[in-house]
């Protein structure tokens, strides 16, 4: 595996490997790696692209200090993983080649409108524009044929193919099936902040979209079974919604037919979401 650290040489990195006739694949992550981004290299390597992973904690994505300061760093087992996943190369890219003026704010941002601005966005003011602007700039450094990204992100993914689209970079965005632990647990990077009980807490999170899943509607009692179900658990629900898969707007109790729920919560301060799909169903 190779590793990069200066813009240039990622940018050289990319090109040498298009010039080549491979196909790049681009997987950005934050680190603290688990089995979730594993799919996301796997998927890449299925495709027969030339991997490349991006490691960079991007600040402009949070939007409490704590939180960034909170966020799960483990740079040395990170190498090793990546490695055993099979990553071609991997970057590291310094903060001063990423976002040049911080602590300062970055004067550029890329900033999807409506999509950005509910949900997660709602309850993390900037979040999205952090994302987009930073997958805009690994995209447009890259240069990939594909990027990879898991659906447990389901909005983050939503954001990102609207800003391709938008943007018109020609990149395909590839979503990945949430990856869970047996216990039905969501993986993320900020699991490791849980102990048992709050792990046991957390689990409501995908009980609710079980129950939901199970339910069938219409989208209002939805909404009912899988807040009660996580508030049952002691968790501080962040929302508990039932969407359209594309738009992410609010579905009535008319609608039928295939919809997204999505749940955020914290619990004992670790803020976690979870998504599934759903079949709504007539007459119910
Ligand atoms: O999903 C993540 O880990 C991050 O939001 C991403 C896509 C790497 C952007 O920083």
């Amino acid at each position: 595996m190779r590793r990069v650290v200066g813009i240039e040489e990622w940018r050289r990195l990319a090109e040498d490997q298009r010039l080549a006739g491979r196909r790049v694949g681009l997987v950005p992550t934050m680190g603290a790696l688990h089995a979730g981004h594993r799919s996301l290299v796997a998927a890449a390597r299925a495709n027969g692209d030339f991997v490349i992973m991006t490691i960079f904690v991007n600040p402009r994505q949070f939007n409490d200090p704590a939180d960034l300061r909170a966020y799960p760093r483990a740079p040395e087992s990170d190498r090793a993983l990546a490695e055993s996943f099979g990553v071609d190369a991997l970057v590291e890219p310094t903060m001063a080649e990423m976002w040049p003026s911080y602590p300062e704010p970055t004067p550029t941002t890329v900033s999807v409108a409506g999509l950005g601005d509910v949900l997660e966005g709602a309850g993390r003011p900037g979040h999205f524009d952090g994302v987009a602007s930073v997958v805009a700039k690994l995209a447009i450094v890259t240069g990939p044929s594909r990027a990879y990204f898991g659906e447990k992100d389901f909005q983050q993914l939503a954001v990102v193919r609207r800003m391709v689209l938008d943007l018109g970079l020609d990149v395909e965005v590839v979503g990945c099936a949430i990856v869970r632990d047996e216990d039905g647990l969501a993986l993320s990077s900020r699991n490791v902040r849980l102990d048992a009980q709050a792990r046991a807490r957390a689990l409501s999170l995908s009980r609710a979209l079980a129950l939901a899943a199970e339910h069938g509607g219409p989208a209002s009692a939805l909404r009912e079974v899988m807040r009660a179900t996580m508030v049952a658990a002691d968790v501080v629900v962040g929302y508990a919604d039932v969407v359209d898969p594309v738009t992410l707007e609010p579905l009535g109790d008319d609608a039928t037919g295939r919809a997204r729920a999505l749940v955020a919560g914290v619990v004992d301060g670790v803020r976690l979401i979870d998504n599934r799909e759903i079949e709504l169903r007539k007459g119910r």
